[in-house]
């Protein structure tokens, strides 16, 4: 069995930087090299303000780099030095070309593979780590021989190694994995290879928790996880709806099924919608899976996971218009969160962007807060995923803004909406906000987050999520 000694990664983003810090520091006996494209990226991983924030991040990356971590733009030296080279590139929807809008975009998955077929000298473990349609593994290894004419079939051998972690608990995750998936051509040399990148996680993971399989079986396995956990959020939010119409309360119904070992109570809290880079496009890939492979009612059923999505945040955010009156027109509306999630800055597919979105048509005033999301961040978003800049809204600057100030974000506005989970809006002063803004003075809560009863005694009119909209009125307007 071939040892590792030597592993590259190509990719520093969410999944290579913390992935590979972690693999750094519980094998002190392998090099790792982190490599780039973008200098920008690799500045701030050298840097002592990281690309991105994570819990625990920090402390890792500062025990280990400049020991058996380091991350650059050497690429080819990276590949040549390695033993096994992680492909951890991004892999968006296809947004133009056949598959459009469901498809996963491979361009940086082929030219990674392409780099390494021409600078690779010696047999190599080529793992995908980045998430891709099942059998992209075949793809890979025929690029990699194309190239390679003398090489032997089992010079290159490419394991499939779908990440779990998520996102605010990257490191948690890392360090102690529910499980680890590889999966390898069932061949000799593909069990010898899938046996050596086992040896490298076994040094923190219990080996039974350590999971081989074929090839295809783990590429598949990685989409259908990101489905199960997203439907459960769809299941649970189209029963939001429902209890919002019926008196029911969508956290007691929630408590009540999740208590059944059968449901299990996780991934069960309504909210105004699921976001991050993955489940959308990974529901959208398999939906597109589905199609090519003629079972046009899977990828229906699997559609509607999506459709529901949408369907919650525009519930939401026509909701906030219809209880203010039927127009937030030039109406300040505080918006507290703009990650995707709490213990993050990373802002890809958040609700808060389609919420933003649809108050803006309204032309109303929106002022974010979030603890930890930029404002460059912020006009990305605007900019990728809604479509939204500089260009196609005028005055767009006198019409949305963000801050880390809380207080200064609510002053004057008509309502606070919480999109973000963040544990310090649980601790802010209430009363004080209330005293700023406009009355009557609206609070709609996305996540269920603060104690509705409290805010309706200061005097909020409340919407939150799955409850009875009359019943989280303060008591004179629910008459
Ligand atoms: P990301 O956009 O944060 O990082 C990708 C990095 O790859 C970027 O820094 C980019 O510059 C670099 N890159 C692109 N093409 C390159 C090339 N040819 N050579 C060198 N570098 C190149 O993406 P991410 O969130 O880390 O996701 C990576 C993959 O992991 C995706 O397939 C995603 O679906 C999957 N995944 C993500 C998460 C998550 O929480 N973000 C979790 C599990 C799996
Ligand atoms: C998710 C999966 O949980 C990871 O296992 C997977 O590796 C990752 O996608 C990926 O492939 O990228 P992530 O998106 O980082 O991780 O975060 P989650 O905790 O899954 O949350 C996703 C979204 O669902 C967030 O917007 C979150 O607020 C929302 N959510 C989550 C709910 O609305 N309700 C819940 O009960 C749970």
């Amino acid at each position: 069995m071939p040892k590792i000694t030597n592993v590259c990664c190509i990719g520093a983003g969410y999944v290579g930087g913390p992935t590979m810090a972690v693999i750094a520091y519980k094998c002190p006996h392998i090099q790792v090299n982190v490599v780039d494209i973008s200098e920008r990226i690799v500045k701030a991983w050298n840097s002592d303000v990281l690309p991105i924030y994570e819990p625990g991040l920090d402390d890792i990356v500062k025990k280990v780099r400049g020991k058996n971590l380091t991350f650059s733009t050497a690429i080819e030296q990276g590949i040549k030095d390695a033993d096994v080279i992680f492909v951890c590139v991004n892999t968006p929807t296809k947004v133009h070309g056949i598959g459009q809008g469901f498809a996963s975009n491979l361009t940086n998955l082929e030219k990674a593979a392409r780099t390494i077929a021409r600078v690779a000298t010696a047999p190599k473990i080529v793992v995908e780590k980045s998430t891709v349609p099942v059998q992209t593994a075949d793809a890979i290894r025929r690029i990699l021989l194309a190239h390679n004419k003398d090489a032997k079939k089992s010079d290159f051998q490419v394991l499939s190694n779908p990440e779990f972690l998520a996102e605010g608990t990257a490191i948690k995750d890392l360090l102690s994995p529910s499980r680890v998936l590889i999966g390898s051509e069932q061949t000799p040399a593909g069990i010898e290879a899938a046996e050596a990148l086992v040896e490298v996680y076994a040094n923190f993971v219990p080996k039974k928790q350590i999971i081989t399989t074929n090839l295809w079986s783990s590429e598949l396995s990685k989409l259908v996880a990101n489905a199960f956990l997203a439907q459960r959020i769809s299941s649970i939010n189209s029963i939001s709806a429902l209890c919002e119409k019926t008196k029911a309360n969508v956290y007691e119904v929630a408590n009540a099924i999740g208590s059944d070992p059968r449901i299990g109570s996780r991934f069960l809290q309504a909210s105004v919608g699921f976001g991050g880079s993955c489940f959308q496009k990974d529901i959208l890939n398999l939906v597109y899976l589905c199609k090519s492979f003629g079972l046009p009612e899977v990828a229906e059923y699997w559609a509607q996971v999506v459709k529901m999505n949408d369907y919650q945040k525009d519930r939401f955010a026509r909701n906030m218009v219809k209880t203010m009156f039927n127009t937030v027109t030039g109406k300040k509306i505080a918006l507290f969160g703009f990650a995707f999630k709490k213990d993050t800055g990373d802002t890809r597919e958040t609700a808060a962007v389609y919420i933003s979105k649809s108050l803006l048509d309204e032309r109303a005033v929106v002022a974010v807060h979030d603890p930890k999301v930029t404002e460059e961040k912020l006009w990305e978003e605007l900019k990728y995923t809604v479509g939204i800049d500089k260009d196609s809204f005028d005055n767009l600057e006198k019409y949305i803004s963000i801050s880390t100030d809380p207080y200064k974000t609510a002053a004057d506005s008509h309502a606070i909406a919480i999109l973000t989970e963040w544990d310090s809006f649980k601790e802010l002063d209430y009363q004080r906000l209330f005293d700023s803004m406009k009355k009557p003075a609206f609070l709609f809560d996305g996540r269920n987050l603060v104690d509705h009863e409290k805010l309706r005694k200061i005097g909020f009119q409340v919407y939150a999520i799955g409850k009875t909209f009359k019943d989280s009125l303060a008591p004179m307007e629910s008459k």
